[in-house]
């Protein structure tokens, strides 16, 4: 990373870790400011960051050299993929180092920069964030601000932007409104950039519910493409009042699979719609239309390797969780560009989504609880979501 402070870095960095980490690419940040708040202590003034303080200058070169260390350690002893190294790197005697270090290594390097202008948008980071860091705990919201002001101030008078032409580099100005790229080489790099010139922080809510129940959920049987079963078509009649009670007016575009039971339950929502073919739900090859007692006892084998492994136990002749994943990543750009979603889809399919926007990892992602009939509300925020639930029987929040 680079950029002044409260440039929204680490944000930036946990989102393309989150990305990453969701599609198995092993990533890993690693913050320089924890290395200096183990090092030497947090709650440091502003006046550690000047840079005609040497003993301040020579610590924040220790708190460096430790976050390389034990990235370089993690990428030849954990076969890590891609490291973000979150720091300033705000001068260029810096990003040489970085640059010479992890070359000497046979690691790439792509520099993200990030430029805020918007002086409205720094002071909403400065708020939002850096006020309630380890940095400023116990101190006055007021002092604090004062003084990350001053600290700001500091790394504004050896700031130098990227000029480096023999460096692969993104520049993201004003998040989204903006961006420049340099030597773009290899896939990796590429999806990355594509992800971050997808991102925006407008405020926005993200709305999931799964199709009502459908008659193949009363039989017990997965897969097919059933309609709704009477309760299901009661949960469609109720779904535009839950939204429009919690959407406050605001615009809202519906995105439903291609299968008759999400479109039945999104079709009286008063919203653009919009089917898309990679929400539908995962593919179950054979046992399509089975139960599981069915399966348990046609297919005994493949039924215990599911519950060995679920995320990657791939149905014959259909698909595994992590089939799913990779299809659903148009659909996770797509919902970083976009301001209000409603996406009326299916259970694996939501479960995905879903561990993406909370951080859950594959072992998990299998077993997440997405109820029928309730409608889960994101909040995207600086770090991770928030998350609300609303019932099909009333709009209560539990
Ligand atoms: C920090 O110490 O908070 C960040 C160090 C830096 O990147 O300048």
């Amino acid at each position: 990373m680079v950029g002044l402070p409260a440039r929204g870095k680490t944000y930036i960095s946990q989102k393309v870790c989150r990305y990453l980490t969701w599609l198995s690419i092993k990533t890993k940040v690693f913050n320089v400011g924890n290395y200096r708040r183990k090092l030497h202590g947090a709650n440091m003034p502003h006046t550690f960051f000047d840079p005609h303080n040497c003993i301040g200058e020579q610590h924040r070169r220790e708190a460096a050299a430790a976050a390389m260390e034990d990235m370089i350690r993690w990428f030849n002893e954990e076969q890590g993929v891609v490291a973000i190294y979150d720091a300033t790197n705000s001068t260029i005697a810096r990003r040489k180092w970085l640059h010479e270090s992890l070359s000497k290594q046979d690691i790439k390097v792509l520099f993200i920069e990030s430029i805020c202008q918007d002086e409205s948008l720094i002071i909403a980071n400065i708020k939002e964030v850096k006020l309630s860091s380890p940095d400023y705990a116990n101190v006055d919201p007021e002092d604090a601000a004062i003084d990350f002001r001053a600290r700001i101030d500091h790394y504004k008078e050896q700031y130098e932007t990227i000029t480096e032409e023999n460096y692969t580099y993104i520049k993201l100005i004003n998040v989204g409104s903006q961006t420049i790229i340099n030597m773009i080489q290899v896939y990796l790099e590429s999806r990355i950039v594509y992800y971050l010139m997808n991102l925006h922080i407008a405020p926005r809510k993200i709305y999931f519910s799964r199709h009502g129940e459908s008659q193949f959920n009363v039989q017990g049987k997965i897969g097919g493409d059933s309609f709704l079963s009477p309760r299901g078509e009661l949960y469609a009649a109720k779904l535009p009042g839950l939204i429009s009670d919690n959407l406050g007016g605001k615009p809202l575009t519906v995105w439903t699979s291609t299968m008759n039971r999400t479109i039945q339950t999104a079709a009286g929502l008063p919203y653009p719609k919009m089917q898309w073919k990679a929400l539908d739900e995962l593919d179950s090859g054979l046992c399509d239309g089975m139960t599981y007692e069915e399966i348990e006892q046609k297919y005994p084998e493949d039924y215990a390797n599911r519950d060995e492994d679920k995320f990657n136990y791939r149905y014959r002749g259909g698909e595994s969780y992590r089939d799913v994943v990779l299809r659903l990543e148009p659909i996770i750009m797509e919902l970083e560009r976009h301001e209000n979603i409603l996406i009326v889809g299916h259970q694996a399919i939501l479960r995905c989504i879903y561990a993406y926007f909370m951080n859950y990892d594959q072992d998990d992602l299998p077993y997440l609880k997405i109820p029928l009939h309730t409608v889960i509300e994101f909040t995207p925020k600086a770090y991770g979501c928030e998350e609300k639930r609303y019932k099909g029987k009333s709009n209560k929040i539990y």
